[in-house]
């Protein structure tokens, strides 16, 4: 049944898991909505993330999509739940799950959690980790803009890594936990001041695999074929193109949509 996958972010660190999901799945069609007009979500209320959410899912509905990855840990964390219960004939999947599974088959002492505050402060993960592991948790709040406006490795966000991880490091974090889609853009610079001991999590690669699974499951994965990809943004910066291009290692083509 040739129906596309949907993935959503708030912008365009979801395409760390569209990367992810390309490799892994090559013949699955993909339609992707980044909410570039309203990011981050981040700084947002629970109410406001979960209106966005699921105007991206109707969204994302009347293009008959077969299953929606929510490729964002702030919508995960928030929205995951209703929007099971409001569409529920509709697969999701979410990258807090994924995350945590692997974090646990790493750590040795003490995983750290970083992400928007909206993530942290639902509380998801440490609930989600259980109390097997010491756990440390920072929201980096300036990490989202950094990503969005394409400034990746400049000497500022080097400091400002430094800034937000250094109180991680002295807590002897040794397996980190990327909570937030953007970060995997980051993770060179993330990795250089965490230091070679420390394994950084980055639930992209686990998401892509359980989506694979949930295909076979339902008997849904696409034959071979050569996939359709669009991807839909609700704002289109001018560099917009450039960073989705330096990130997919490909150019495609952007389409303008804007919800609510
Ligand atoms: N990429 C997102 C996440 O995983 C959200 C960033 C934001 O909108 O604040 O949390």
């Amino acid at each position: 049944m040739n129906r596309p996958i949907g993935i959503f972010d708030s912008g365009i660190g979801g395409l760390t898991v569209v990367k992810e999901i390309i490799k892994t799945l090559p013949y699955e069609d993909i339609i992707y909505f980044g909410d570039t007009a309203r990011v981050p979500y981040g700084s947002k209320s629970r109410e406001t993330i979960i209106r966005f959410s699921r105007e991206i899912v109707e969204f994302l509905l009347e293009r008959g999509v077969k299953v929606i990855v929510v490729a964002c840990n702030t919508a995960s964390s928030n929205a995951l739940p209703e929007l099971e219960s409001l569409y529920n004939g509709t697969p999701f999947v979410g990258v807090i799950k994924p995350g945590v599974k692997r974090a646990l088959s790493l750590a040795r002492s003490v995983i750290g959690v970083i992400g928007t505050r909206a993530t942290i402060e639902s509380g998801i993960y440490s609930t989600a980790l259980g109390d097997e592991f010491k756990i440390v948790q920072k929201p980096c709040s300036l990490f989202v803009p950094l990503v969005e406006e394409g400034l990746i490795e400049t000497p500022f966000t080097m400091e400002i890594a430094k800034f937000y991880l250094n109180p991680l490091k002295k807590e002897h974090v040794d397996t980190l936990i990327l909570g937030c889609t953007h970060y995997p853009m980051l993770k060179t610079v993330i990795h250089e001041v965490m230091g070679e001991g420390v394994d950084l999590v980055d639930s992209a690669v686990e998401v892509a695999r359980f989506v694979g699974g949930l295909l076979d499951k339902g008997g849904t994965r696409n034959g071979r074929r050569i996939p359709d990809y669009s991807f839909y943004f609700s704002d289109m910066p001018g560099n917009l193109s450039e960073i989705v291009e330096r990130f997919l290692g490909r150019s495609v083509e952007l389409k303008n949509v804007y919800l609510g």
